[in-house]
């Protein structure tokens, strides 16, 4: 799926740039691919696939060890 249209970036390409530890913002994740935001409709979904990332590994709170939260 595109998450930017303006540089034909996909869930993937974002996916891989947080994965692989080059990308710990959204910012970084435009300079990986050597561009930046230019109409910025797709910032706030970078931004939250850069925190989402951030947030796997933390437990719900609610769960043992076979919860999917971690
Ligand atoms: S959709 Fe990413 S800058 Fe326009």
């Amino acid at each position: 799926m595109y998450v930017c249209l303006c540089h034909g970036l996909n869930d993937r390409q974002v996916r891989a740039a947080i994965d692989e530890g080059r990308a710990g913002s959204a910012a970084q994740v435009y300079q990986h691919y050597e561009c930046k935001p230019r109409c910025g409709k797709c910032v706030p979904f970078v931004r939250d696939m850069v925190n989402a990332a951030k947030t796997v590994g933390v437990s719900c709170g609610r769960c043992g060890d076979a919860c999917d939260c971690k």
